[in-house]
């Protein structure tokens, strides 16, 4: 084992920083852990710093001025305004790809491209920034079609169209969507229909590491129905996913991708998120994300019982095939609490209060939280915590972290009944 860090910082102030703190903190090397900005929650457990994750330069003299000696950044966009760049030219080790790794998550048009290259089975696509000829290809191709924005959107950038109608509207509405550049860019690709996964992957190079399988739920509402969201609630292991699905996937997908990337001359040392639709014709990939995903950490991290500080440092430091992954058998569930409204308008400012003590099952992430001037933990954000539970079975780890759901106080709060209900369903 490498001599680890002794001291993190953690960037961001969601569900997934709480559970990378959680884990970190776990470290039998006892790291000091530092984050920015972080919520309510992670300030309980470790000093945050009011800088937020967009602020490069700030974060870039936060690290030198506490002195860390590993940064581990959450999400996409101080990856991709180069973050990870800035802290390599000071000798800081970063967990998280520089901005070149970051296009892949950035540019959908670049990860297409990277896919059709290497050959990974991806729905057939073309790209416009005018909508003209979008219109005229859209015409020329089946419905239901999907149009993509470009750049990174927020969850906002891609729309399933049913009909063609709806597709040239569709067009319209991505080709002018803010934060895209001008002329923006989209992509029309071909409708894809099945199961969708997602994998996490620990790459380092060539090295990687495929973490717990792990099963998200978009919607809004119960029955996948509403809107989509940043994500309602996960599962892990997604039994989805057998270890023959998984077998074919590392071979179809993960392999050429990770290779594929290294090819273009991309030193990737993150996490690549990989978007899978499960086709009749095999697994095809939706996207890239080159971050952990949120909620997906908030169950697999809980099940990693190796040294995550360990895994996450040997990938920066190009080690990782000495890190030895060691998982829990048991499966974990996370109910995600937002506030009601979400993922459209929502207040904000509610008081919440959590039961006390927690089972030592559960353990609660805080995502939009704060503190009010009365020091309570009010909410702040749509998605508002991260209810995960531990359990021998799926329904075990339901039950308990259900149970919790319904005791935390809150006058806005709403989450789905139904996380892991499909899997249930299934067994
Ligand atoms: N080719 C496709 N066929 C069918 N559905 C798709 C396709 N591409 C994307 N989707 C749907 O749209 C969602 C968002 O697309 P994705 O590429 O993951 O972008 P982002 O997560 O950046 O919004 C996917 O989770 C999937 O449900
Ligand atoms: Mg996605």
């Amino acid at each position: 084992m490498a001599s680890l860090p002794r001291s993190v910082l953690v960037v961001g102030s969601g569900g997934r920083e709480h559970a990378l703190v959680r884990a970190l903190l776990r470290s039998p090397s006892r790291p000091r852990v530092i984050a920015a900005p972080g919520n309510a929650g992670i300030a309980d457990d470790v000093p945050c710093f009011p800088i937020a994750a967009d602020q490069i330069e700030g974060l870039v003299s936060l690290a030198q001025k506490e002195k860390v000696e590993f940064v581990v950044v959450g999400p996409e966009v101080p990856l991709s305004l180069g973050l990870v760049d800035r802290l390599s030219t000071l000798g800081i080790p970063a967990y998280g790809p520089k901005a070149d790794g970051a296009r892949l998550e950035a540019s959908k048009i670049y990860t297409k491209e990277i896919l059709q290259k290497y050959r990974i089975p991806t729905a057939a696509a073309a790209f416009f920034d005018s909508a003209d000829a979008a219109i005229a290809y859209v015409r020329s191709r089946p419905a239901p079609i999907v149009i993509k924005a470009d750049g990174l959107a927020a969850g906002k950038g891609v729309i399933v169209a049913q009909t063609h109608a709806e597709a040239e509207a569709g067009v319209r509405t991505l080709l002018a969507l803010p934060g895209q550049g001008r002329p923006g860019k989209i992509l029309v690709e071909d409708c894809l229909t099945g199961e969708e996964t997602s994998l996490l992957v620990v790459v380092s190079g060539r090295d990687y590491i495929i973490l717990p399988t792990s099963q998200d739920h978009k919607r809004i509402g119960d029955g996948d129905t509403g809107p989509n969201t940043g994500g309602m609630g996960t599962y892990s292991p997604a039994e989805v996913v057998t270890p023959a699905l998984l077998e074919q996937i590392d071979r179809e997908i993960v392999r050429p991708s990770v290779d594929g990337i290294a090819a273009e001359g991309i030193d990737f040392r993150g996490t690549l998120f990989i978007g899978i639709m499960l086709t009749p014709e095999g697994p095809s990939v939706l996207e890239y994300n080159t971050r952990f995903g949120d909620p997906e950490t908030q169950v697999v991290l809980p099940r990693v019982s190796s040294d995550v500080l360990d895994l996450l440092w040997s990938a920066a430091i190009g080690k990782l095939s000495q890190h030895d992954l060691q998982v829990r058998p048991e499966h974990a569930l996370c109910v995600v609490i937002a506030a009601k409204g979400y993922p459209e308008a929502y207040p904000k400012g509610d008081v919440i209060q959590l039961p006390a003590p927690l089972p030592p099952q559960i353990t609660v992430f805080h995502a939009g939280t704060a503190r009010n001037g009365a020091g309570q933990v009010v909410t702040a954000g749509g998605r508002v915590l991260g209810v995960t539970a531990i359990g021998s079975t799926l329904p075990a780890a339901a039950e308990a972290a259900y149970a919790i759901c319904d005791q935390v106080v809150c006058s806005s709060k709403y989450f789905r009944r139904d996380i892991g209900a499909k899997q249930l369903k299934r067994q």
